[in-house]
């Protein structure tokens, strides 16, 4: 690899740090991160993130916050959107200020419009050049799916006791997780743009979904509820405890008439005697969402994973057990045999605490 190539990927690296905590914040736009720097001495000029609901631009807030843009390299985790014009073009801004090179960590995640951004700004006379970069191509991979393949990303997760069960499966039954492992999944949650959860779990283990982790307690992802075939108990705290974080029930029965006002309820058909996942994709590409979280227990990540909706799987070890009275992990053998059946192959394990989490990816 060339000196520069180095330089170039080091700073692409730093990009990509900058923007990931941004991740689930932005809503339908993904956070890019752009910062300016002088090519002369590889000093930071200046920085900027999608902010808040993506109502920004990053490559604007760099160049707004720099002394002097003339002769510099402008860092970008993704190339810069071609099709806006005006004051508010990102293209028109990256020319006025004189920088004089961009170098672009991902392409755009529309396929129609990949490489636009970079063309034009190469015909408007700036050295350009596209790295394929993996944590910058990380921040898209939501948009990028729901583009390419009219559904969001999808993150299961499922916790796994030592004797392969997921949980008490009764009232009063609670996360499995230890401290460490709770604050990875706040992280988790606080990164993604919807949160799945079937009904009787919020029930069992009395759980709201939300972002528990100061400073990232404003988040809110939307908190979709698949309801089942039983009545929904509309009196647990999830339904009741008003927060920031929107809920949407997904059922085939109509509205539960105890819901109280402000929660949205969609009704969809049934696939094999359950709510079909497909359609509950659908309502949340429809709404623009990139990145999803799939709290699952034993039902639904077996629906989810035979429906070929999973693109990432965490699975959380922990060291207890919960003994012949929890609810099964797989419905047959170990749900590790399940993971190896259906293709997943691990890419990352790490530490918690006590509890271990490996990450799965489909081959
Ligand atoms: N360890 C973990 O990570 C974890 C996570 C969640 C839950 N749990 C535990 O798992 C146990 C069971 O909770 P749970 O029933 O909520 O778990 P689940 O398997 O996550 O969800 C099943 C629930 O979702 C409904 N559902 C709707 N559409 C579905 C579909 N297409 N496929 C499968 N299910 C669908 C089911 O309805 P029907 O009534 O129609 O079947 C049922 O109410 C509890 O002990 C809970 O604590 C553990």
């Amino acid at each position: 690899m060339s000196e520069q190539a180095a330089i170039d990927l080091g700073w692409l690296d730093v990009a990509a740090r900058l923007a990931t905590p941004m991740l689930g914040a932005t809503g339908a736009t993904p956070p890019v991160c752009a910062l300016l720097v002088d090519p002369e001495n590889d000093r930071l000029l200046s920085q900027g993130v999608t902010p808040f609901r993506g109502v920004g631009v990053a490559e604007l807030l760099a160049l707004a916050d720099a002394p002097a843009a003339d002769g510099t390299t402008l860092y970008l985790t993704a190339e810069p959107v071609p099709d806006v014009t005006g004051p508010a073009s990102a293209i028109d801004a990256i020319v006025n200020a004189g920088v004089s090179r961009v170098v672009a960590g991902a392409l755009d995640a529309d396929p129609a419009r990949a490489g636009e951004g970079l063309r034009r700004l190469a015909e408007l006379g700036i050295d350009v050049h596209y790295l394929a970069h993996e944590r910058s191509a990380l921040l898209h991979e939501g948009a990028r799916s729901r583009q390419l393949r009219g559904r969001p990303h999808v993150t299961l997760k499922i916790t796994l006791s030592a004797d392969d069960m997921v949980g008490h499966g009764a009232p009063g039954g609670h996360d499995l997780l230890g401290v460490e492992a709770l604050r990875w999944l706040d992280r988790e949650r606080a990164a993604a743009d919807a949160i799945i959860s079937g009904a009787a779990r919020a029930e069992i283990e009395n759980a709201d979904l939300l972002t528990h982790l100061p400073g990232l307690d404003r988040r809110g992802a939307l908190r979709v509820i698949l309801a089942g075939q039983r009545d929904l108990n509309t009196g647990i705290d999830l339904f009741n405890v008003v927060s920031g974080a929107p809920i949407l029930v997904v059922t085939t029965a109509g509205r539960p008439s105890a819901l109280r006002p402000g929660i949205e309820v969609a009704e969809i058909e049934q696939r094999r005697g359950h709510l079909d996942l497909r359609q509950v994709l659908d309502l949340l590409t429809a709404r623009q969402i990139n990145r999803v979280l799939v709290e699952a227990g034993a039902r639904l990540a077996e629906s989810f994973i035979a429906g070929e909706m999973v693109d990432r799987l965490h699975v959380v070890d922990i060291p207890g057990l919960v003994g012949r009275s929890g609810v099964r992990a797989a419905l047959l053998g170990r749900f590790q045999d399940r993971i190896a059946a259906a293709r997943f192959s691990e890419v990352d394990r790490r530490l918690l605490g006590e509890d271990k989490v490996r990450t799965f990816e489909r081959l």
